[in-house]
């Protein structure tokens, strides 16, 4: 989402500006081009040498020491920006905008850009609070501006309460979200993620090698792309997405009765949760004690989630997800039809680097007409977002002639 895109980062003086330096690594690792602007107070908390050095473009500091030619240049840079990011936002930048003022670099560009300006607050607790900075960035948000909200923590003054940066895994997220179209907006869209856990006594069960990563992308990117979404999903170590309405559940019979409690207000679901077909048919109360002789486990059917589904459907967009050894492509079609899903997604695990743990998969995407496209091995976010493609079309084309 950030590739190619320009990102003006505006930094102002507080404590938390030194975070600002991973920040920028963030962005280019992402592939932004990223252009540094610093008021003087910022300066002093971190040299622009070493926000030049990680950007590795030039930083502006003050609009003084600018040629004419600059001057006028960073009109155009205000103007040519995809995004102006301001990390940390102290209370008197925040200030200055709110109140129209342009008397240095940065909030002068601020006032020159049409692009998004997303702010992101850094200040003591109280100041935070204040009832004027509250205003200003209630004023700032009801006037377009993405406004942030501090974080809860420590602050550098020692006291405890809101007003530290918000993580920057969450403005690198606020950024790929405001710079991504909001084409499934309207959707709802229900996603079951990672394994279950079948347990035969009180610390004991059958599971699978499922993280989690392939269903958490799809809600990350699902809510990107502006849908509302519900992601209900098996333990996994993964952090929540942030915006998405997440449900942990252990088991498959539990996970079954999440999916049917959020079925009815969804538009599109994802079953990519590798749910144990099979659980111990009985549970002991207690840990069982080991013998000599061999340990037999008895398993029973678990609800088949995604066949229940496809029974009751209706008009909705229902996705399944594949993981076969043998004979691919044939089987997974053939579950596609048994359980009447518009797509499954195969994961070729002949490819390595693909199916369970990977940051990356290699699949094939089969729709009802039998049709494979395949994608190359590429990371889980891209695989969800081309298979979001595809579900967008469909829906496009279920809008047009009526059938799904
Ligand atoms: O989580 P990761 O580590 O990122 O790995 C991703 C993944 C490999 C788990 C994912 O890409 C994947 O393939 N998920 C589905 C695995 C699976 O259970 O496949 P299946 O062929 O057994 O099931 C087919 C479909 O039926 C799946 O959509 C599954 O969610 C659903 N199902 C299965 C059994 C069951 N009892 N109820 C179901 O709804």
């Amino acid at each position: 989402m950030c590739e190619g895109k320009k990102i003006i980062l505006g930094i102002t003086g507080g404590i938390a500006a030194y975070k600002s330096a991973e920040l920028t690594r963030e962005f280019v690792k992402k592939g932004a081009q990223v252009t540094v602007i610093m008021t003087k107070n910022a300066t002093k908390f971190i040299t622009p040498l070493t926000l030049q050095t990680l950007s590795g473009n030039p930083v502006y500091t003050d609009t003084f020491s600018l040629t004419g030619e600059w001057e006028i240049g960073h009109i155009s840079m205000a103007e040519a920006a995809d995004i102006i990011v301001i990390a940390p936002a102290t209370a008197n930048i925040i200030g200055k905008i709110a109140s129209g003022i342009a008397d240095d670099l940065l909030s002068t560009t601020v006032m020159a850009t049409r692009a998004p300006v997303l702010i992101c607050p850094a200040m003591n607790t109280n100041m935070y609070a204040n009832i004027i900075v509250r205003a200003n960035c209630e004023k700032l948000a009801s006037i377009g501006y993405y406004i942030m909200d501090a974080d809860y923590g420590e602050l550098a003054c020692k006291t405890e309460g809101a007003g530290r940066l918000p993580p920057l895994d969450d403005i690198a997220e606020e950024v790929a979200s405001i710079l991504t179209e909001k084409d499934l907006a309207g959707e709802n869209v229900l996603i079951t993620a990672g394994p279950t856990r079948e347990p035969f006594d009180p610390i004991r069960f059958i599971s699978n090698y499922s993280s989690g990563k392939m269903g958490y992308a799809f809600a990350v990117m699902a809510k990107r792309r502006g849908a509302d979404v519900t992601l209900i999903t098996g333990p996994t170590v993964l952090p929540v997405p942030s915006g998405v309405k997440v449900h942990e559940v252990t088991t498959a019979v539990s996970m079954r009765d999440e999916v049917m409690k959020h079925f009815k207000e969804s538009t599109i679901i994802i079953k990519v949760a590798a749910v144990a077909d099979y659980r111990p048919a009985v549970l002991s109360d207690s840990k069982i004690k080991k013998d000599d002789g061999p340990f037999n486990i008895t398993l029973e059917r678990n609800p088949d989630i995604i066949a229940e589904i496809g029974k009751i459907k209706g008009d909705r967009i229902l996705v399944g997800f594949a993981m076969e050894t043998e004979d691919l492509l044939k089987n997974a079609y053939d579950k596609l039809l048994a359980k009447n899903m518009d797509l499954i997604v195969a994961n070729d695990l002949s490819r390595p680097g693909s199916g369970f743990q990977y940051d990356t998969n290699s699949v094939r995407v089969i729709d009802r007409s039998g049709t494979v496209r395949k994608l190359p091995l590429m990371t889980k976010t891209k695989i969800a977002d081309r298979v979001l493609d595809r579900i967008k079309k469909l829906r496009k084309d279920s809008k047009e002639t009526g059938v799904v």
